[in-house]
């Protein structure tokens, strides 16, 4: 049951992350709110949009995530339901602790990479603070608002190359935004603390996360929910480590050196083999999941109309498996590749026979007034 009375805040916080689905809630409102179902698991969850949407609906949510940093994002936004890291306290974050001894880690490692010199040393000071807060919560709130501040001095908001060059080169240019370039670190955390404050709230049940491979993930909820990785026509997927290996770093920051692949002139954390980088190997994994996800009413997966595994594809697995499939669609223009393509949720529902005029079944409460 949902908890009677709680009020969620209008907005989630504003991500910069490849894939999220934070401007698709309209999409989700009309494909998923409608149905029958009192828990989910999200089981590629990102920034945590679709779960935090979830949970603005009353559900039980089980965010999930491979990454590290984005199972901190998980816990700040969704397990989390009343701390909130006040200004006062973030402040003591930014600053060294008298006494304290730091490490220098990113301004040795990644000195002209990413970040200018103070910006390294400020960084590394405040992922040490933030690490050895005791509680869970607010450490997680911290870290997001680090990942935030991080992200938003990045050209593409990415840590694929090594190119502080980029950032400091004074050209007219098309992408990012010097003026938030220029912000000091400071102001660019405790906005998007502030943000992240604000997105806190008890819907009544009880959030939960994990960091786990989709593959080894436990399903059991009414809706199992998939945004994997895309997987482009010729073959090409983003590599979400590559792109993100420097927050994973912050949030493994002792044993960041190990990780760390030297090959590289960015480098990255060492490459993990995945399935979710061919399609191939995605679709495979995919019908495992859904093979995987029985006990679940419904199924709903994301994906672009433009990627391997085609739409039509995974509509059959989802037959495959007894459920009958609705399909919703939003068109989108993406910005860095000026394509125009739609943004699809397949709903497969379990032994639903669907009869034209009669698509899925509707939860009295959620029926629209
Ligand atoms: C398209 S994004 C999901 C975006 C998310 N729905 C949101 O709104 O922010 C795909 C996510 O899958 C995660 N991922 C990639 N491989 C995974 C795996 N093997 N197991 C679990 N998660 C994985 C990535 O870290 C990434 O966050």
């Amino acid at each position: 049951m949902s908890a009677p009375g709680f009020d969620p805040p209008a907005r989630f916080v504003s991500t910069r992350y490849q894939g999220s689905k934070q401007r698709s809630f309209d999409l989700f409102e009309r494909a998923l709110r409608p149905l029958c179902f009192e828990s989910a698991v999200d089981l590629f969850g990102g920034t945590g949009a679709v779960s935090w949407l979830f949970k603005s609906w009353g559900k039980r949510v089980h965010f999930n995530d491979c990454l590290r940093w984005c199972a901190e994002v998980g816990t700040a936004l969704v397990e989390n339901a009343a701390t909130r890291l006040d200004p006062a306290r973030a402040e003591e974050l930014l600053v060294p602790l008298a006494g304290r001894r730091y490490d220098d880690f990113v301004a040795r490692t990644f000195g002209g990479r990413f970040f200018l010199p103070e910006e390294d040393r400020f960084i590394d000071v405040v992922a040490q603070n933030v690490a050895a807060e005791p509680d869970r919560h607010a450490r997680a709130l911290g870290f997001y608002a680090l990942f935030q501040a991080c992200l938003k001095k990045r050209p593409f908001n990415l840590f694929h190359r090594a190119n502080l060059a980029v950032r400091l080169r004074d050209v007219p240019r098309s992408f990012g935004n010097k003026a938030t370039w220029e912000s000091p670190f400071e102001r660019l955390f405790l906005e998007a603390l502030a943000e992240a404050n604000e997105a806190v709230f008890d819907n009544g049940q009880d959030n939960t996360v994990s960091c786990l491979d989709a593959l080894a993930c436990p399903l059991e909820a009414d809706l199992v929910y998939l945004d994997p990785p895309y997987v482009r026509r010729d073959g090409a997927a983003f590599d979400y480590l590559d792109g993100y290996h420097f927050l994973e770093g912050l949030v493994e920051y002792d044993r960041w050196g190990e990780r760390i692949d030297r090959r590289y002139k960015h480098l990255p954390f060492a490459r993990r083999p995945s399935p979710f980088s061919s399609g191939a190997a995605l679709h495979e994994a995919l019908r495992e999941i859904v093979a995987r996800a029985k006990s679940a009413r419904y199924v709903a997966v994301s994906y672009r109309d433009d990627g391997i595994p085609s739409i039509e594809q995974i509509e059959q697995m989802l037959r495959g498996e007894g459920r009958s499939v609705v399909r919703f669609s939003r068109s989108v223009s993406y910005a860095l590749s000026h394509r125009k393509g739609a943004e699809v949720v397949l709903v497969g529902e379990r032994g639903a026979s669907v009869s034209p005029g009669r698509r899925r079944r509707v939860a009295p409460e959620n029926r629209r007034r």
